[in-house]
């Protein structure tokens, strides 16, 4: 696929088949994330390849809306060492999502909002900061399914606000015409 294709065509999917990712993918998704910038290089990830089904339903659980985890055949979790690492954490999903969407992997990023049990489920020590969990997972060729055209609905329906919205053309308020 083209890259700007690629990068313009990518949506967030949850709903799989039940294909497993052959693990040389999923290998090169994650050194996909391994080569992004970080801010003064420091790298600051480490990423949990999860493709064990027990995990991945308890990490369904962590988050209001995880529920998709359960039935992805993998997912990446990404810590970072500390909160201000975020913006990192993000190049680096977005890397990982674009190489699999490069391989027809879909994905979708999934917030985990119950620190204690993510950390549980995952064995995790005290230390690192759990970012992000990155579900992956070959699209159901029949598109979304009913749970997620239900739940997303309003935030999925919004598609894109045009450029014309977001774009200052040298100074704040000069708006592309
Ligand atoms: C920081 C962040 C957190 C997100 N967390 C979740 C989540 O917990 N569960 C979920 O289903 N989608 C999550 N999403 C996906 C968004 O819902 C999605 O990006 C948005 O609806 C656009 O989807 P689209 O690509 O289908 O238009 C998250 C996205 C971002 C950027």
């Amino acid at each position: 696929m083209d890259l700007y294709r690629c990068v313009v065509t990518k949506r967030d999917l949850r709903t799989f088949t039940g294909q497993a990712i052959e693990p040389g993918l999923l290998r090169r998704i994650l050194d996909a994330g391994r080569r992004s910038g970080s801010a003064r290089n420091r790298q600051p990830w480490q990423f949990v390849a999860v493709t064990d089904r027990e995990v991945l339903q308890r990490l369904a659980r962590c988050g209001r809306f995880a529920g998709h985890l359960a039935s992805a055949p993998a997912a990446v979790v990404i810590l970072v060492e500390e909160q201000g690492q975020l913006f990192d954490a993000g190049r680096c999903a977005q890397s990982m999502m674009l190489a699999a969407w490069s391989m027809e992997i879909a994905s979708c990023p999934v917030t985990l909002h119950h620190d204690a049990e993510t950390r549980a489920a995952l064995g995790m020590p005290e230390g690192p900061v759990v970012a992000t969990a990155i579900a992956l997972g070959y699209p159901d060729p029949r598109g979304r399914g009913r749970l997620e055209r239900l739940a997303l609905r309003v935030v999925a329906g919004r598609g894109r606000k045009p450029l014309a919205d977001l774009v200052h053309w040298n100074r704040y308020g000069r708006r592309l015409v």
